[in-house]
């Protein structure tokens, strides 16, 4: 066992008791909620264009970071998998949206990738003009079908030239890149497009990418990286919301905000203060870092002077979080139209103090502690717990913090562990359950949530977890070259929520589970008949043609013998 396991199971042991003397009778989880949602609640699902669309070389794409990151040897990816094909979204559009049409979403949410329009990334270097047609066609057949397209211009997918010639989003010159990808962006669908959302989860971008390196571009510059990467991106997203402000809003009549992701962080102890200062803190470096510039126009003070002091402490003659000045913070305060979130899961937080001189790192600028109470179900990916509960008190937080804005939930799903073909998924349907209640409660609260997006429509390239982790509601088929998506359980359920506008009375929503189930068993016969479909595919690509060659090259051998010996 490796010591970092042994310590987290000696903090879950200490949660046990420190829970069970804490929380007695706490009303973690009042009950199920019946009742519908505001009228004009939008439903939807999501994506990201890498993680889907494949065709990574295709049609004069650029590569992007991601596509050099995965394709840059053993060890970065989970099985060194790669997006080249994906769901091979890019061929299978009228396909895709003939499942949407199925969910009977009103709103899909994905993302464009800036390398297909952009080769270079640079707008002035060249457009991809089929880059332009593919987004541009798939927009008019999503409209076609009455479903709203939410537009999100970055999810991670950064041109690898950026990355090379400037160091990407280490790079100031990124927010100008940016801002003329996007201005490109408005100019060319947003007569079409009325829901823009600049970034999405850039905290995991600059965590991931700058930090820890476990996403793409894989550095791990600790303590100063992700938060240089961050304040590059508020700039640009400060930068492309001005643009659309003053440039296409008069004429457009969209909306432009942002997609922060976020775990709610609930206080170990309750009627600790030390307790309850870290889980704040918690929850101000995951969403305030990103929320507090756009509302209220700086970096939250806990880590202003967190990072402040401890940069002093490790003998920085300044902080390593960068300063805006005056300038900026007037300029990005208020550039956002509404507020995405996205969230997964809850942990418990409790305080402790790591030493400056460990070196500078988020972790240790944070001094607390993420823990998991053993008793939460953990039927997905590993980090993945169903707490409902903690979506409520996370859009109450962002309710009461940012003054009662707009709020789009922009991405919340869980996925399977299991690897097997199991189209039965009552584990989704339970969180999505559990969740959509607990944001029904958060509307009563007052909380004013326009819309709804569920992560995902379909299994996909989940990052360094390569295809292992399928938070789908369509299951895809990876190992055939069609790449066929399949329903899941999960389908019906939340086509039923979505047509019910909620959770109209006991009777019905539990009809919904128990037909949802039927059905599924159906469709897990169609699966475990693919094999089969595959081999007959192999049989009329490979053999019948092979076995016509032969039969022609004998014949021509007999025909030739024959003739000789005729002669
Ligand atoms: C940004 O990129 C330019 C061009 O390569 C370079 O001159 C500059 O030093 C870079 N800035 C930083 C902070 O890396």
């Amino acid at each position: 066992m490796k010591p970092v396991q042994v310590v987290t199971l000696w903090w879950v042991l200490l949660l046990v008791s420190r829970l069970g003397a804490a929380r007695k009778g706490s009303p973690e989880e009042a009950s199920f909620y019946y009742g519908t949602f505001p009228l004009g609640f939008s439903w939807g699902v999501g994506s990201s264009a890498f993680q889907t669309e494949g065709a990574w070389d295709q049609d004069g794409k650029g590569p992007s970071i991601w596509d050099a990151f995965t394709h840059s040897g053993k060890g970065k990816v989970l099985g060194d998998e790669t997006a080249d094909v994906a769901c091979d979204g890019y061929y299978k559009v009228q396909e895709d949206i003939i499942l949407l049409r199925e969910l009977r979403v009103s709103h899909y949410r994905f993302s464009l990738s800036w390398p297909r329009l952009l080769p270079t990334g640079v707008r002035a270097d060249k457009v991809n003009k089929r880059g332009i047609k593919f987004y541009s066609d798939f927009i008019d057949a999503l409209l076609k079908s009455n479903i709203t397209p939410i537009v999100t211009l970055h999810h991670w997918d950064l041109p690898q030239l950026l990355q090379v010639k400037y160091g990407g989003w280490q790079n100031g010159s990124m927010v100008n890149y940016f801002g003329d990808y996007a201005d490109l962006c408005f100019e060319a669908f947003g007569d079409r497009v009325k829901h823009w959302i600049t970034f999405s989860d850039p905290r995991t971008m600059a965590e991931k990418g700058f930090e820890t390196g476990h996403h793409a571009p894989g550095l791990q510059l600790h303590g100063t990286g992700l938060y240089r990467a961050a304040h590059h991106i508020i700039k640009a997203h400060a930068q492309a919301w001005h643009s659309y402000n003053s440039t296409w809003r008069a004429k457009q009549r969209g909306l432009v905000g942002i997609s922060l992701n976020c775990d709610w962080g609930e206080p170990v102890d309750i009627s600790s203060p030390k307790d309850i200062e870290a889980a704040e803190r918690y929850l101000q470096f995951c969403l305030g870092w990103f929320a507090n510039p756009i509302y209220a126009g700086d970096y939250p003070q806990v880590m202003k002077e967190r990072i402040g002091k401890k940069s002093v402490e490790q003998g920085l003659d300044m902080s390593r979080l960068p300063v805006f000045s005056l300038q900026e913070k007037s300029y990005i305060k208020g550039t956002s139209d509404f507020l995405g979130l996205g969230h997964f899961t809850t942990r418990y937080i409790t305080e402790r103090n790591y030493p400056s001189r460990q070196g500078p790192s988020y972790q240790n600028d944070r001094d607390l502690v993420e823990l998991v109470d053993p008793n939460w179900p953990d039927l997905g990916s590993k980090w993945l717990y169903s707490v409902p509960w903690g979506f409520r008190r996370l859009l109450h937080f962002a309710q009461t913090q940012y003054g009662n804005p707009p709020i789009y939930v922009t991405e919340n799903g869980v996925s399977q562990k299991l690897h097997c073909t199991q189209l039965c998924d009552e584990w989704r349907i339970q969180y999505l359950k559990g969740y959509i209640n607990e944001m029904l409660k958060a509307i009563k609260d007052g909380a004013n949530i326009k819309g709804y997006t569920s992560w995902s429509l379909l299994d996909k390239f989940e990052w360094e977890k390569g295809y292992s982790d399928r938070y789908g509601f369509y299951y895809v088929e990876f190992n055939n070259r069609n790449k066929p998506r399949y329903p899941k359980a999960s389908v019906q359920y939340y086509e039923k929520i979505i047509t019910a506008n909620g959770f109209p009375n006991p009777r019905e929503v539990e009809s919904w589970y128990l037909k949802a189930l039927e059905t599924c068993s159906i469709n897990n016969q169609m699966l475990a008949a693919e094999p089969l479909l595959s081999h007959m595919q192999m049989v009329t690509e490979i053999v019948v043609p092979t076995v016509c060659t032969l039969c022609v090259l004998i014949s021509a051998v007999l025909l030739m013998l024959l003739l000789r010996s005729q002669s």
